[in-house]
């Protein structure tokens, strides 16, 4: 089946009628590559489970479907070779509440939670917004073109405290996109387990690895002793483009972990948006195939990328090992202190600021978008950045 990716769809409507985030924060002439979600339409068997759950007419609270629980446990084992439960799932509207009621089950006021940066930032957000200690550790920076962004556990145990409860990880990581290797999970296990913490493991970029040959595994099914203590964290949203219909999934292997989870959850989120569960069941039964021409278009879109970047001075840029996220260093090129604002000044290009993911100085690109946007926007930056 051929899937459109190419086909811009008019997300700035004309009569306004369905705003949205991206291409409605900054004026009529910016090309928006921030926010992360993408300009293409979700795959066609998601917009025909739509189309009949809307045919149903009835829109009064629902249940999660049996069917959705274990299509997620066949997708998780066939992709992931991790045999989960149905009653493991904890279906919610969104990874952002479960950080925040994870951090509220699994902690007390005062105690610290961690993670490392740069970040997607709301994990910088959760400690203060539920009360407790922010604890931060820097990853590496690649030293030389070629090398990556890479953990490092020296930091990390460093910032660990006494009070330090709740790791937040994103893996694979955003913005930096790398896919951890083995031996840097393994170091985090044990440091995990010798300081007796829990972890909120985000995975909701992992079907989405870039790499030919590359594999995710989820954390608590690459270190098992690590089940008991993590909250792995997924949804359709980034893999199928379905952000707006708000729909998230927290694996819990552990009773009492998955029992003090539902209870911070109780009264503070609602149970499940009828449409997203639909929409959840019908990608992870039926969009595999939309999603294996979704990754190549993000690798050409990558490659663009990568192109462009080599020829603009004073840009770093380690190649995203996944999703469609780049973490460019604009430190050098000077464009002041804001290169974000610069570039939306001087470009009309909206990429997301580095400061915001706790590193002033670079900026996060999103290159899901159409190859004509994104040539566009890259056209606009080659005349800031080329100069
Ligand atoms: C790592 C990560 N976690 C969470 C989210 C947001 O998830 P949700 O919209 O389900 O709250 C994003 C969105 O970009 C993300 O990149």
């Amino acid at each position: 089946m051929v899937f459109d990716f190419a086909t811009p769809v008019e997300r700035r409507h004309p009569s306004g009628s369905w705003p949205s985030q991206k291409w409605h924060h900054y004026g009529d002439k910016v090309l928006p590559l921030w926010v992360a979600d993408m300009d293409f339409v979700s795959p066609p068997a998601v917009l025909e489970a739509l189309h009949a759950r809307v045919e149903h007419g009835v829109f009064g609270y629902g249940l999660v479907p049996d069917s959705l629980r274990e299509t997620v446990c066949a997708w998780s084992a066939q992709h992931y070779g991790w045999a989960i439960e149905p009653e493991w799932q904890q279906w919610l509207p969104g990874v952002v509440p479960a950080l925040h009621l994870a951090s509220m089950a699994l902690t007390e006021p005062g105690d610290g939670v961690l993670t490392v940066t740069p970040i997607y930032p709301p994990f910088l957000k959760v400690a203060e917004r539920t009360g407790r200690t922010p604890q931060q550790a820097c990853m590496r920076e690649p030293a030389a073109p070629g090398e990556t962004w890479c953990l490092d556990l020296e930091a990390l145990e460093a910032a660990i405290t006494p009070r330090t409860r709740l790791l937040l990880w994103c893996h694979p990581h955003n913005p930096t996109g790398r896919v951890w290797e083995r031996d840097e999970l393994a170091g985090l296990a044990e440091l995990v387990e010798r300081h007796d913490l829990y972890v909120v493991s985000d995975e909701l970029h992992c079907d989405l690895l870039l790499e030919e040959g590359a594999s995710h595994v989820p954390l608590a099914a690459a270190f098992p002793a690590l089940a008991e203590r993590t909250i792995t964290l997924w949804a359709p949203s980034k893999t199928f483009n379905l952000a707006g219909l708000t729909t998230a999934c927290a694996v819990i292997p552990d009773p009492e972990l998955r029992r003090r989870f539902a209870a911070a959850a109780k009264g503070l989120v609602p149970d499940g948006n009828v449409l997203g569960l639909a929409a959840a069941e019908a990608a992870y039964g039926q969009g595999e195939a939309w999603r294996q021409a979704l990754l190549e278009v993000l690798r050409d879109h990558r490659r663009r990328l990568v192109e462009r970047v080599a020829h603009w001075p004073g840009v770093g840029m380690a190649p995203p090992q996944s999703t469609y996220l780049a973490w460019l260093d604009l430190r050098k090129a000077g464009l002041g202190e804001s290169p974000q604002r610069a570039l939306l000044e001087r470009a009309g290009v909206a990429l997301s600021d580095g400061a915001d993911f706790g590193h002033p100085g670079f900026v996060r690109l999103n290159f899901g978008t159409t190859a004509t946007q994104l040539d566009a926007a890259l056209a606009r930056l080659d005349k800031v950045l080329k100069a």
